[in-house]
């Protein structure tokens, strides 16, 4: 087994900005403006960020669900960066993505059977007979019971209808799972058994995750390394010990200040950023950071700085750290 199961490079997403009665494309919205990480077979990376910095369109490229405007990527030894029709469809088995909204995504008319055993029938994985023995048991894995599958979505709670997306990512057998703020929408009690759950299972399965949520504390929970996202950029990339005990970049200490409490030791003083996240139409020059950054300094309005690993593992973008 290869000891990369991805290999994120350079990617990038420009949305085209259309105006006018003729539709002229004006400008672009840069998505995803650089982003690039390696995740291990077995590993849980989260990815967090302010709503609009590019979570979802960067696991949507890795999904292959997007396009990638520029960059690449390589799973498990092959570059999917171009791959489609039939040769997309097999690779495709190997990640599925589980979402924040599992109501939005589980078809209402379908019974749980159907939901969970569709992807096995479609992917010429099993025939109905043994579709319906591997939901019974996918539905036992996840917490539900085998009786369970007659049933309809409207039928369960958040966190069950959790459980089912969650079954249904399983059913193909996949190595990868991105997850979406897939707790996000759920009580606080509900969130712990739900990350429980995906932590046994990944353990069980040998899963690989990239968790993104932009809740501090579920990715603290959840996660092995942590990746901080700002408009567009991967700002800071390091183990989850490291991030929470010793972040680098002046957005992911803000981030960090407001969000958890900090330990008596740390005594962090509670920063409030100044300022709105620019446009990701028409980013700053520079760090992208520098616009709102509390330590900004004449270079970083001038050079963009680059990820620089500055020991443990511990990867930062930021010209403090240079
Ligand atoms: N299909 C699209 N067309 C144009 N712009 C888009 C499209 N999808 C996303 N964007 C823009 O790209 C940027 C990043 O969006 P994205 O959904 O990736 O952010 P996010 O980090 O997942 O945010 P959130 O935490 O709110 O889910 C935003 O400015 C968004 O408006
Ligand atoms: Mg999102």
């Amino acid at each position: 087994m290869a000891d990369t199961l991805l290999e994120v490079r350079n990617l990038k997403k420009y949305f085209p900005i259309r105006a006018g009665v003729l539709k002229r494309t004006v400008g672009h919205v840069k998505a995803v403006n650089d982003v690039s990480f390696d995740l291990k077979p077995g590993e849980t990376l989260g990815i967090v960020g302010e709503s609009g910095c590019g979570k979802s369109t960067t696991g949507r490229m890795i999904m292959r669900v997007l396009d990638p405007t520029e960059g690449s990527i390589v799973f498990d030894g092959e570059d999917i960066t171009k791959l489609s029709g039939s040769k997309l469809r097999a690779i495709r088995r190997k990640f599925q993505m589980v979402f924040q909204d599992p109501y939005a995504s589980l078809n209402p008319r379908m019974s749980i059977e159907d939901i969970i055993g569709e992807p096995l029938i479609v992917n010429n994985l099993a025939n109905r007979k043994q579709a319906t023995e591997r939901v019974a048991q996918l539905l036992e894995t996840v917490g539900l019971r085998a009786d369970d599958r007659a049933r309809y979505p409207h039928e369960f709670s958040g966190g069950q209808r959790q459980r089912i997306g969650i079954a249904r990512a399983l059913a193909v057998n996949p190595k990868l799972i991105v997850a979406d703020e897939a707790v996000s929408a759920l009580d606080v009690s509900i969130q712990s058994q739900i990350l429980n759950l995906m932590v046994n299972l990944r353990k069980e399965f040998n899963l690989s995750y990239i968790f993104i949520s932009h809740n501090l504390a579920v990715v603290r929970h959840i996660s092995d390394r942590v990746g901080v996202m700002y408009l567009g950029n991967l700002v800071e990339l390091a183990p989850k010990g490291e991030f929470y005990s010793n972040p680098l970049h002046p957005y992911s200490v803000s981030l960090l200040s407001a969000a958890l409490e900090p330990t008596r030791k740390q005594k962090r003083q509670r920063i409030i950023l100044k300022g709105d996240v620019p446009s990701p139409a028409n980013p700053p020059k520079g760090c992208p950071f520098h616009t709102r950054c509390p330590r900004v300094m004449d270079e970083c309005r001038i050079h963009r700085p680059v990820m620089k690993d500055v020991g443990n593992g511990h990867l930062v973008a930021c010209h403090l750290h240079a």
